[in-house]
């Protein structure tokens, strides 16, 4: 089964609680929340009052907290607090992945790590058995938009032989230049099973259609 991680970041947010009800409604398994601080990326985004207020118009969301920060740990448990189901963090960022993965569970949050399009795959793989995601990016992060890096494709696949080989199923993202008739049916063919996908939902005509199309990847 192949899910749908609609990413708020290309959303109208002047209308961002409606536009999230709007994806959901249509099909998409859970909301993607970027933070940038500015710092690890270059750009800056939205952070906890904003998820906050979004938790608190979808009850029933799930949301998949995408941190593209630099010091992710001290802020683990505010994100808990304001309402993520599960927090990812960057490999590259500076704080001890160990004790961030530690944290982000302690707290009774599912864990992800994310790796950036110059990161080898094997980055992820001494921590597999404690992630329920591992996110690959297929662009640069920081901006919405970007054309999709194919050489993702291939850590995909080097990240789903490991998770098979340790008989290991966590969910195996892809995030960033993902298009439902492009990019999304080579990442699934490499083993992803959870699209992040911002521009080509909240940027196009027609978000439930778009949506819809992403679903009928299924089958
Ligand atoms: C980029 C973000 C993505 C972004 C993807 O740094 O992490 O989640 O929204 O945007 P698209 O789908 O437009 O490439
Ligand atoms: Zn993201």
């Amino acid at each position: 089964m192949i899910k749908l991680s609609a990413s708020v970041l290309s959303a109208d947010f002047a209308r961002l609680g409606a536009d999230c009800r709007e994806v959901l409604d249509a099909g998409a398994d859970m909301i993607h929340f970027d933070v940038m601080d500015g710092h690890f990326v270059d750009n800056l985004s939205f952070g906890l009052p904003v998820l906050k207020g979004l938790r608190n118009a979808l009850p029933e969301a799930y949301f998949d907290v995408h941190l593209m920060i630099t010091h992710p740990l001290p802020y683990v448990k505010n994100f808990v607090d304001a309402g993520a189901d599960c927090i990812s963090f960057h490999a590259e960022a500076a704080n001890s992945i160990t004790a961030t993965i530690a944290s982000i569970k302690a707290y009774g949050c599912s864990a992800g790590l994310v790796i950036n399009p110059t990161t080898p795959a094997e980055a992820v793989f001494p921590f597999l058995k404690d992630l329920a995601l591992v996110l690959v990016m297929g662009v640069t992060p920081g901006h919405g938009g970007q054309a999709f890096r194919h050489e993702s494709l291939d850590k995909l696949r080097a990240i789903r032989a490991e998770c098979d080989r340790l008989g290991l199923s966590p969910y195996l993202s892809v995030d960033g230049g993902i298009k439902v008739d492009t990019t999304a049916p080579l990442c699934v063919e490499a083993g992803a099973n959870l699209l992040v996908a911002g521009s080509a939902i909240f940027g196009a005509k027609d978000k439930v259609a778009a949506v819809r199309a992403f679903k009928a990847l299924n089958g």
